[in-house]
């Protein structure tokens, strides 16, 4: 279920599974077009997507976005026996209102940025909801706050203030079952406009994995510390988290601190992420679905990612339309894998459609290889109004050697 990188990056990991004897997109892409077939049911569309299930004899949904999560289609396809790896409107709150996830945090002990009774610099301004990313305000002097009060009001909704931390981001994502984790190989994105970290928020600039600094033992620790306690506290309350619980995280001088739970896979994590696993995703997720994980886990690979996200013209805004791209197959053939997050086909011509267009991702030995092969794969990529951030992974470059 959805239509962006993520999902491509899904749908080609899936397909590749024994298991996988189909593979249906709704609505799906361009791209995921090549690897299975596409069909125009949205997610907002509940019992279109139910028809759609039971025609295809659909044996489990994978649910990419967070808004149909939010909105209750897990629990609409449970009630009717489709297994969906993804959870339910009451699980999914932990991203859909992040007063909820302040309250789970303090039952569950979870670090987590203290809560401000009075907005004044330093602090983050954030907009209780669902905002696609752009609902955060990091405000360090007065004009930043103003400003992003005033932004903030313009989306609605109440707002949470929070102090503002510093430190290293970390996306760790783990496959749950309502009690068990199995977690994936930990990752950065860059969710800057800008190269050097500036500019605007957006919905993600890049990603890579692995994080140098970061192995078993510490993704171990952080599982203990995060996400553990929160599936504990979500089963208490009797509302399970089954699906892919996503911690966003500040590593600070202090010990890790929780920025942000998310319901679902991250974008462009997932993209850096699934390339570089040796196992079969299809039975994890299938076994989180049904509510037994036992002892799974899941085989990365030592060689390293990077992916980079290419907007069009207006990416803060309504995005691109219509632009042809050119250039998407050389960069294949240059080794680079081509996830597409925002395109449509006319006539065999590869078009814009959105704000992130294309995703481009490699492999390498280690970052460096991976960072100048996935830029490699972006120089035979063209369109008009096409920017990329250059720096993408390039501090993890610096610091491996
Ligand atoms: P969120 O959507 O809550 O993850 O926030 C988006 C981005 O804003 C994060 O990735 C951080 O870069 C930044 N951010 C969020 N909360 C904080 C915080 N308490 N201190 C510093 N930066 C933050
Ligand atoms: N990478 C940020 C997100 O998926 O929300």
């Amino acid at each position: 279920m959805g239509s962006g990188g993520r999902e491509h990056a899904l749908a080609w990991k899936l397909a590749q599974s024994k298991q996988c004897d189909e593979l249906h997109a709704a609505p799906g892409n361009p791209g995921i077009a090549k690897i299975g077939r596409c069909h125009p049911v949205r997610a907002e569309d509940g019992e279109g997507l139910l028809g759609f299930c039971g025609e295809h004899e659909i044996d489990l949904v994978v649910i990419g976005p967070e808004a149909p999560l939010v909105a209750g289609l897990a629990d609409q396809l449970r009630h009717a026996g489709v297994a969906v790896f993804g959870p339910s409107a009451a699980a999914a709150r932990i991203e859909g209102s992040k007063t909820f996830a302040k309250e789970v945090m303090a039952s569950a002990g979870v670090p987590t940025a203290e809560r401000l009774s009075v907005a004044r610099p330093p602090c983050v301004v954030k907009v209780d909801g669902l905002t696609g990313g752009k609902g955060v305000f990091v405000c360090r002097t007065q004009a930043d706050l103003d400003e992003g009060l005033r932004s903030a009001a313009a989306l609605g909704g109440p707002l949470v203030i929070e102090e503002l931390l510093e430190g290293e981001e970390l996306s760790l994502f783990a496959i749950c079952d309502g009690q068990n984790v199995v977690p994936l190989a930990p990752a950065q994105d860059f969710k800057r406009l800008e190269d050097g970290d500036r500019g605007p928020n957006t919905g993600g600039m890049g990603s890579y994995s692995p994080v140098p600094g970061i192995g078993p033992a510490e993704v171990e620790e952080l599982l203990e510390t995060v996400h553990r306690p929160v599936l504990l506290e979500l089963a208490r309350r009797g509302t399970p988290f089954i699906g892919l619980l996503y911690a966003g995280l500040m590593l600070t001088d202090s010990g890790p601190r929780v920025l942000e739970f998310n319901c679902r896979f991250g974008d462009p994590e997932t993209q850096s992420i699934l390339p570089r696993l040796d196992a079969d995703l299809l039975p994890t997720l299938a076994a989180a679905a049904a509510g037994d994980l036992g002892g799974d886990e899941i085989a990365t690979a030592d060689r390293a990612s990077v992916t980079v996200v290419l907007v069009g013209a207006d990416p803060l805004g309504r995005g691109d339309r219509g632009t042809p791209i050119e250039g998407v197959e050389e960069a294949v053939a240059s080794g680079a894998l081509v996830f597409h997050a925002g395109t449509a086909e006319r006539s065999g011509q590869l078009l814009t459609n959105g704000r992130r267009i294309l995703n481009v991702t490699a492999l390498g030995a280690d970052v460096a290889a991976a960072r100048a092969a996935a830029y490699e794969g972006v120089r035979r990529i063209s369109f008009a109004g096409m920017k990329y951030r250059t720096d993408i992974a390039a501090a993890a470059e610096a610091r491996v050697g």
